[in-house]
C-alpha cells in the first residue's frame, strides 16, 4: 500500500458530456504508483464513465488525462498500446465464448505484444495458477462458474502486463459465495503493488486493500478520504445518505 514518486494517472479538470448531460464535472484525481483507489457512489454518478475515459473508451470534452506523464493518445498504435497498458475488468466478464480460458489469456499477448505462442501459454498458465483456476485452462467460459470466469478475466488483463488495472463493479454480477474468491485475487494484486482503480461497494475490500475512497455523485467527486474515515465518519450529507442505503440492504 505504499507508493512513491510521480503519480501514474492524473486527471485535471476533466469534463464529459453525453449530449446535454454533464456526466463528469471538473474531475481532479491523481493516483500514485502502487496506489489502490476505491470509487463508490450512487447509480448514474459517473463511476463507469470515469473508468472508461482513463482507457479512452470514452473521449473527454475538456481537461487533461495523463498516464505515466503522457497525455492519452488519440488513435492508432499509441492508442492500442494504451489499451494494453490499462487492464480493465467489467461486471460482465467479457470473455470470448468460443475460445478456451487459455486461449482467452494468450490472445492479447500473442497478437498485441507479439509474444511467441509457447511463451504466452507458459505465462498464461502461471497467471491462471495465480488466480487459482489453472485446472480450468482447457475449458470454455460457459463451463466455468461466474467467479472462475471473472478470475479468468483478471488473468487475461494481467497477461498484457498492464501498468494500471481498472475494475468496474467486478463482483456485482456474482453469487455471494463467489464474491470472496474474486476479492481475494484483487487483494493479492493490491498487496503486490499493482496500481488499481476499483469501482465497488464492497466495504471489506475497500478497508483491507484501498488507501483512499473517492465518493462520486452527480458527476462530481464529493468526498475523498481513507476507507476508515469514509465508512465511519462520512463528512457530507450525500455520503451519509448513500452509506445508510447500502448498509441497510
Ligand atoms: N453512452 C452513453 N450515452 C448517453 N448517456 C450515458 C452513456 N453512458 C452513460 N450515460 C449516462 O451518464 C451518467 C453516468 O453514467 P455511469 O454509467 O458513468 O454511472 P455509474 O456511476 O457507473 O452508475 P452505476 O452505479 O449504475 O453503474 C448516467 O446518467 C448515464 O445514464
Ligand atoms: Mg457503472
Amino acid at each position: 500500500m505504499k507508493y512513491s514518486g510521480e503519480p501514474l494517472v492524473v486527471l485535471e479538470n476533466v469534463n464529459k458530456y453525453f449530449g446535454d448531460l454533464h456526466v463528469l464535472k471538473d474531475i481532479d484525481l491523481a493516483v500514485g504508483r502502487g496506489e489502490v483507489v476505491v470509487v463508490i457512489g450512487p447509480s448514474g454518478g459517473g463511476k463507469s464513465t470515469l473508468c472508461r475515459t482513463i482507457n479512452r473508451l470514452e473521449t473527454i470534452d475538456s481537461g487533461k488525462i495523463t498516464l505515466d506523464g503522457l497525455p492519452l493518445p488519440q488513435e492508432g498504435r499509441a492508442l492500442a498500446r494504451l489499451r494494453s497498458e490499462v487492464g480493465m475488468v467489467f461486471q460482465s466478464f467479457n470473455l470470448f465464448a468460443h475460445k478456451t480460458i487459455l486461449q482467452n489469456v494468450t490472445l492479447g499477448p500473442v497478437k498485441v505484444r507479439k509474444v511467441p505462442k509457447a511463451q504466452a501459454e507458459q505465462e498464461a498458465m502461471a497467471l491462471l495458477e495465480r488466480v487459482g483456476i489453472a485446472s480450468q485452462a482447457g475449458k470454455y467460459p460457459a463451463q466455468l462458474s461466474g467467479g472462475q470466469q471473472q478470475r479468468a478475466a483478471i488473468a487475461r488483463a494481467l497477461a498484457m502486463r498492464p501498468k494500471l488495472m481498472l475494475f468496474d463493479e467486478p463482483t456485482s454480477a456474482l453469487d455471494p459465495e463467489m464474491v470472496a474468491e474474486v476479492l481475494e485475487v484483487m487483494t493479492d494484486l493490491a498487496r503486490e503493488g499493482m496500481t488499481m482503480i476499483v469501482v465497488t461497494h464492497e466495504m471489506g475490500f475497500a478497508r483491507s486493500a484501498a488507501r483512499r475512497v473517492v465518493f462520486m455523485a452527480d458527476g462530481q467527486i464529493v468526498e475523498e478520504s481513507t476507507p476508515e474515515e469514509f465508512f465511519t465518519e462520512p463528512r457530507t450529507e450525500r455520503a451519509r445518505d448513500f452509506l445508510s442505503k447500502i448498509l441497510r440492504h
